[in-house]
């Protein structure tokens, strides 16, 4: 029986001496760990010879720690293919974008169609599957580790996959041919097996072309995780199935596609890492991701990784100060974690992965992160089982379109525009009011939503936008942005006046679309009559609105489309769309948002000073509150009813408490 919250760590006993594994197993016990993610990295380990299996580290690990009390998700290991593997079969090396074969020594450097890999693969997965399926500690699976490094993969092998992927999805070339208008530059296809992997050499391809590569790239790895998972259903039905994802950003797979296989989601959480040297990752960064990963099957997650301290390969990111691990941690939970696994137990005296810190440091000894998981540990002991089933409520949605994400990939359209950036700005200015949001798929059920916001929705099938026009005319509040209704679904521009299928909806047509470049931005002007709304400002990018039956809000004030509309809001049925015609800076959206929560009647969670985090989780009507301090400051939050704090064990706290430097307070409303 799994533990109610997974609290672990991430345990590689295989690079350490096996005598230390005792000490390692009573540490991990000592600050409260009950789950340990192990083998992910063991291939080699446990197939040293093809065909030669050898568990027995493996079962030693696991009797050492199970005598603790700590329960095992195991790693299928496919993510790095023994030296072997390769030797035999070259051709399982990735061939890259750039159309160089990779080579060997990193990690996931196969392609993932290789005939071979992929029967080695589900040897090992099934033999593992076979020798621990009676475990009793054993609680589940994650399948392979981050299936979204690196390059697609553009070998022969891929190109006749895609092919044959292809003509599942087009039945004849005459269907295809048109779909993706190859009339242009002469592209006609006459045969499938003419039909290329999009490799950088050839330029800008066909985007009909792109988008399907992209696509079914991205369906290349759920088709291999769905071989895995059939394996461990089969031989081990009780088991929990998971694969660690990489957050919001990571653009290779459409992850409500991998998602769907699993039991739950996790993810991988680090902010401090060699990569963000130069640019500051933000709490909303990581609430977005958080977001994103609970909208994925709409319910909570693990953080299968969650990073303890300096992390980096080749240089070392940036300083952790004392209790921010133990608040990215909280934060996690806050935001519907229901499993922490800290990314390391031990850090690595050997491997790339040198500096990338653990709990311990290299020598083995406990320090202050240990401390602080040790304490959080202790935390849980009580919290737990409060928190443990209770979800994150929200009234706002923030779509997520993978078909519009890869479109945009290839045709950013603005040179400064990306899609997850655009979607990062709007959820900011929801998180900074401590306003709830979930990311969501276009083809989920809207009606629970009182506020939908349906960012560059540039990939548009009729089924969506059917979906979007009966969430409004129930009463609906949506909110539309730039480049929306612009595509069909084979990345062919819709011959109709934009928005597309959405025009009726909006209440306006496009007259024109606009890049601001030298321009950089104009302030827009506020129509006699619109909401009092703080300065506007148009950024990167104005759609000229043309209403037919919205009505306008703003209005541009500068250039010879001075005087257009910028933002029109129409009445639809029941509900209401805004227009935005512009892409803006976040800015616009914190000028936006107390009008938009006004039409929709949302609130935020509890008003707190700037930088103070503050989210909810619900469970049978009780109501607990996360208050997050980022600040390297005292705050104070001033409350709206009488709480109790369960990590002090305070009652009846009223009016205010009180949040130290990088604090973090867990309240019931009482
Ligand atoms: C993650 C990965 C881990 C480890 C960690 C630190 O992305 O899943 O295996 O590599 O990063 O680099």
């Amino acid at each position: 029986m799994a533990a109610t919250f997974s609290f672990g760590v991430d345990y590689y006993p295989e690079q350490w001496p096996e005598e230390r594994w005792a000490l390692d197993a009573r540490l991990m016990a000592e600050a409260g760990i009950n789950t340990v993610r192990l083998a992910e990295f063991g291939w080699a380990k446990m197939e040293p010879d093809p065909g030669l299996f050898n568990f027995g580290w493996l079962d030693r690990a696991i009797e050492i720690l199970a005598a603790q009390n700590i329960q095992i998700v195991l790693g299928t290991p496919t993510a790095s293919a023994p030296p072997w593997l390769y030797q035999r079969h070259p051709d399982a090396f990735r061939v890259l974008e750039s159309g160089d074969r990779q080579t060997y020594g990193h990690r996931r450097y196969n392609c993932p169609n290789h005939p071979a890999y992929r029967e080695y693969s589900m040897r090992i997965t099934t033999r593992m599957a076979e020798h621990f399926a009676q475990h009793p500690a054993v609680i589940g699976w994650q399948i392979d580790n981050e299936f979204a490094q690196g390059d697609r993969c553009c070998c022969p092998i891929c190109t006749k996959r895609f092919q044959d992927w292809l003509k599942k999805r087009y039945h004849n070339l005459k269907n295809l041919n048109e779909c993706w208008g190859t009339a242009f530059w002469s592209h006609g296809y006459s045969e499938w097996s003419q039909i290329p992997a999009p490799l950088k050499t050839a330029g800008s391809p066909n985007p009909g072309l792109m988008l399907d590569y992209l696509r079914f790239s991205s369906d290349s790895y759920v088709d291999f995780q769905r071989e895995q998972v059939k394996i461990l259903r089969k031989r081990c039905p009780s088991h929990l199935i998971t694969h660690n994802m990489m957050g919001f950003g990571f653009n290779q797979l459409d992850n409500f596609q991998m998602a769907r296989d699993l039991d739950f989601v996790s993810w991988d959480c680090y902010l401090h890492t060699q990569w963000d040297v130069d640019r500051q990752v933000h709490p909303h960064d990581i609430a977005l991701s958080h977001a994103a990963m609970r909208g994925l099957k709409q319910k909570n997650f693990w953080v299968i990784e969650q990073q303890v301290g300096l992390s980096g390969w080749e240089i070392v990111g940036k300083m952790v100060r004392p209790g921010q691990t133990r608040l990215w941690a909280y934060q996690s939970i806050a935001h519907g974690a229901d499993g922490i696994l800290f990314f390391r137990w031990r850090s690595a005296r050997f491997g790339t992965e040198q500096y990338w810190h653990g709990i311990l440091n290299h020598h083995g000894q406990t320090g202050r992160f240990y401390a602080e998981i040790q304490q959080m540990g202790r935390e849980l002991q009580s919290l737990a089982a409060e928190v443990s089933g209770s979800s994150v409520p929200s009234q706002v949605a923030i779509i997520q379109c993978y078909d519009s994400r890869f479109a945009f990939q290839i045709q950013a359209n603005h040179k400064d525009f990306t899609y997850t950036g655009h979607i990062n700005q709007i959820y900011q200015a929801f998180h900074a009011q401590n306003i709830a949001v979930d990311v969501i798929s276009p083809h989920v059920d809207l009606s629970k939503y009182q506020l939908v916001i349906a960012p560059a929705l540039h990939v548009l099938p009729a089924a969506v936008a059917e979906r979007l026009e009966s969430y409004v005319a129930s009463g609906g509040v949506l909110v539309i942005t730039p480049r929306s209704g612009v595509k069909d679904e084979a990345n062919a521009i819709v011959d109709l006046p934009l928005p597309g299928l959405l025009a009726r909806l909006c209440g306006v047509e496009i007259l024109e679309y606009i890049p601001l470049y030298d321009q950089v931005s104009q302030v827009l002007s506020l129509e006699p009559g619109a909401p009092d709304l703080l300065p506007l400002v148009a950024n990167l990018w104005c759609e000229v609105l043309q209403p037919t039956t919205a009505q306008v809000v703003t209005r541009y004030s500068e250039d010879y489309f001075k005087g257009q509309a910028a933002i029109t809001m129409n009445r639809y049925q029941n509900g209401r769309v805004i227009t935005v015609g512009t892409f803006g800076q976040p800015d616009l959206y914190t000028a936006l948002l107390p009008w938009l929560c006004e039409l929709a009647s949302v609130q935020p969670i509890l008003k707190a000073p700037t930088g103070v985090e503050v989210t909810l989780r619900q469970k049978n009507q009780t109501d607990y509150l996360f208050l997050l301090n980022h600040t390297a400051q005292d705050q104070t939050v001033m409350l709206d009813a009488a709480y109790t704090d369960l990590i002090t064990e305070e009652h009846n706290i009223k009016q205010q408490i009180s949040l130290d430097p990088y604090g973090v307070a867990v309240l019931r409303k009482k």
